[in-house]
């Protein structure tokens, strides 16, 4: 199976898994709907890719991983119709159509936010089957792996410092922490727990937790680069809102050349650090070079 083969088999799957598995009984529909509208058919779904493609190296079947990977896709959902709030980065348009908040008003874009975090949480933590496979300890890490990556020290952080750096100086150091806390935290999180579910060794989770970071950092390169050189209609989000809102990036600071290199100098330690590992993550490297070379 190609890779683009494998990206769009994941997000088949876990749309089905988040489609089927919606809170109904008592939840008003409205709010139904707009989970719906926000996780379901859009998305290229990487960070379940991730997961499922690092747990592969170790034998462990995708099948087993849906509760968790349609989970962390929910969470990543959230944090994206936060993102595009006015009061954060005001954007319209999201995954190809009007953003949550155009579609549903600003109250709903906030509350379907905070339902998307709680329920993809609930969605592995309250699945039998997976606690049943996984076990109580190991489903407790990654949880635990998740939690820290979203917090104060990650995600929600990061989206702290991008708001707090808007319209001033930045330096070089500055970006990087930015980066790293509000999107690599999140893309390394589920490399790790794919090592969780395989029972890797703890050198084998340091390793793939810097790896993750590493690849992390990547994705929100790329992201800044493809708002410079991507129309809107391919990205399927408002291309050019980072020059016209002075967001802190590395383009900003040194220039769309310059920000290629760095990218494919970060990608190359990256790559470095997973074949220091003596196991075969083909896939994982694969989905690793996809995000850098990705169109949107
Ligand atoms: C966009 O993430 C937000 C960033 C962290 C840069 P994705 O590019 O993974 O967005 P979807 O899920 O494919 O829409
Ligand atoms: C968002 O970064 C990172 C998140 C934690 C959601 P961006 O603001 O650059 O993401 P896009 O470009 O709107 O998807
Ligand atoms: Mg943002
Ligand atoms: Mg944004
Ligand atoms: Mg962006």
């Amino acid at each position: 199976m190609g890779i683009e083969q494998f990206l769009k088999e994941s997000a088949r799957e876990v749309d089905e898994f988040i489609e089927s598995h919606l809170p109904s009984g008592g939840i008003p529909p409205r709010l139904l709907e707009a989970m719906h509208y926000g996780a379901v058919g859009g998305g290229k779904k990487i960070r379940a890719s991730l997961l499922f493609a690092t747990a592969e190296a170790y034998g462990v079947e995708r099948k087993a991983l849906l509760p968790l990977a349609a989970g962390i896709e929910m969470i990543h959902t959230f944090s994206l119709v936060h993102d595009d709030l006015p009061c954060m980065d005001n954007d319209d348009y999201r995954r190809g159509k009007p953003s949550m908040h155009r579609a549903f008003g600003e109250a709903m874009g906030v509350l379907v936010g905070d339902a998307l975090l709680v329920e993809g949480l609930s969605l592995f933590m309250n699945d039998g089957g997976f606690v049943n496979s996984f076990g109580t300890e190991q489903t407790l890490r990654m949880a635990q792996v998740i939690l820290k990556a979203l917090g104060g020290e990650g995600m929600v952080g990061g989206q702290v410092l991008d708001l707090e750096y808007q319209g001033k100086g930045v330096t070089e150091n500055e970006v990087y922490r930015i980066y790293s806390m509000k999107t690599a935290r999140f893309i390394q999180a589920p490399v790790v727990c794919g090592g969780i579910a395989g029972r890797a060794d703890q050198k084998e989770r340091d390793a793939l937790a810097e790896f993750g970071l590493k690849l992390g950092v990547c994705f929100q390169i790329k992201d800044d680069l493809l708002d410079v050189t991507q129309e809107s209609s391919v990205l399927g989000k408002t291309a050019g809102k980072d020059i016209k809102q002075d967001k802190a990036t590395l383009v900003k600071i040194k220039g769309l050349e310059t920000t290629e290199k760095v990218l494919q100098d970060e990608f190359e330690q990256a790559v470095t650090l997973l074949s220091s590992l003596g196991r075969s993550f083909e896939r994982l490297l694969e989905i690793a070079h996809f995000i850098v070379e990705r169109r949107y």
